[in-house]
């Protein structure tokens, strides 16, 4: 890496079946450096979570405020205890939910243990634990031999790359490797919840959902952060909740489904949507889905494909909240900055 950030970024197209791929990104993240991701949810810019230089270097290569803390990834359960601070409590719990929802798209806010630098955590005390399910991922914490500090991998406050060639364009030459592993199954991040005793607090909607959690934890108190809005002066519970996020180039509206005659001028209108609504939108660019599943999987790469195409503006339509439509719905209200429409 030069002084300016830039670095020469190797692409890596076959990394489970080459054993040289894999043990060149292992090597380049034990050496300090920056290796995008592949895992289930979306694609992670992962570095050393025990080298303070190379997770400083995680900021600088997104561009990302320095009070936003990191989620550390893992492939064993085990690993909590070496990373985490001793809460018995929250561990049991942080343990019983690991059986039940790992490895897959769920972080755990617990107690930080000293080993965790504070670059990591943005000076909490507490550290967000996540065990990947994508087996790109877990080869490469294998090869690195250490835990992994990694945001989703898109220049802050844009769209996090679920497909290689959205990966590509935000972090070529900003990282040492980037790895191939194809698209994303589940398209949005993973949910973040915060364990206390007897609660659960969801600080960020995600596959794993306020009903599955309720389930795994009979007798717990699962809270919501009712916080859906981009509030840049709200003391949020996730520093990471507070910034714009989500923006493509072209403008969003969240779409509630009715007439929009205000946008027939529009030049460049494009819609995103459940494929039996869409049609009721005159748009030259619609992107269609057959259930909210598969429109939850693929909205950050509809985004992105609607920028390719030159999109100004774009309709994404709204889903009920429940399910994977909570998580949908939260990141559609920020890419939208709160606009809506019909
Ligand atoms: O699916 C995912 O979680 C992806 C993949 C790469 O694993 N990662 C990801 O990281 O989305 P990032 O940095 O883009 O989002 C992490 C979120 C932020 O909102 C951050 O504020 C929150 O998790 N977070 C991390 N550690 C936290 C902590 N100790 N306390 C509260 N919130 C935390
Ligand atoms: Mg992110």
């Amino acid at each position: 890496m030069d002084e300016t950030g830039s670095r020469e970024t190797v692409r890596l197209r076959d990394f489970l079946a080459s054993a040289d791929e894999r043990s060149l990104a292992g090597a380049a993240i034990r050496e300090g450096g920056l290796v995008v991701m592949p895992t289930e949810t979306v694609y992670g810019l992962a570095a050393n979570a025990l080298d303070s230089h190379a997770v400083a270097s995680i900021y600088v290569a997104k561009g990302r405020p320095s009070d936003n803390p990191l989620i550390v990834h893992v492939s064993s359960v085990s690993d909590i205890d070496r990373l985490c601070g001793p809460d018995a409590d929250a561990l049991d719990t942080a343990r019983a939910l690991f059986a039940r929802f790992s490895p897959g798209p769920l972080t755990l806010v617990l107690p930080r243990s000293k080993d965790i630098p504070l670059g990591v955590t943005a000076g909490l005390e507490t550290v967000g634990i996540r065990i990947p399910s994508h087996p790109v991922a877990l080869a490469l914490i294998e090869a690195a031999g250490v835990p992994l500090a990694a945001p989703s991998a898109n220049r802050s406050g844009r769209v996090s790359p679920t497909t290689f060639a959205m990966a590509c364009a935000e972090m070529d030459g900003r990282v040492d490797a980037i790895i191939d592993g194809g698209d994303c199954q589940v398209g949005l991040e993973s949910t973040v919840a915060k364990v206390g005793h007897g609660t659960v607090s969801i600080l960020r909607p995600g596959a794993v959902t306020e009903e599955m959690l309720a389930e795994a934890l009979p007798g717990f108190a699962i809270m919501k952060s009712a916080d859906l809005h981009v509030d840049p002066s709200a003391a949020a519970p996730s520093p990471g909740m507070r910034y714009a996020h989500y923006r493509p180039s072209a403008e969003v509206y969240c779409w509630k489904g009715g007439p929009v005659e205000g946008f027939a001028h529009v030049e460049g209108l494009a819609v995103i949507g459940l494929a039996s609504d869409i049609g009721r939108v005159d748009a030259p660019l619609r992107i269609g889905f057959s259930s909210v599943e598969e429109y939850a999987a693929r909205f950050f790469a509809a985004l992105a494909e609607c920028d390719r195409a030159g999109a100004r503006v774009i309709l994404a339509q709204s889903v009920p909240e429940s399910g994977i439509g909570s998580a949908l719905m939260n990141r559609l209200v920020r890419a939208a900055a709160g606009r809506s429409v019909g």
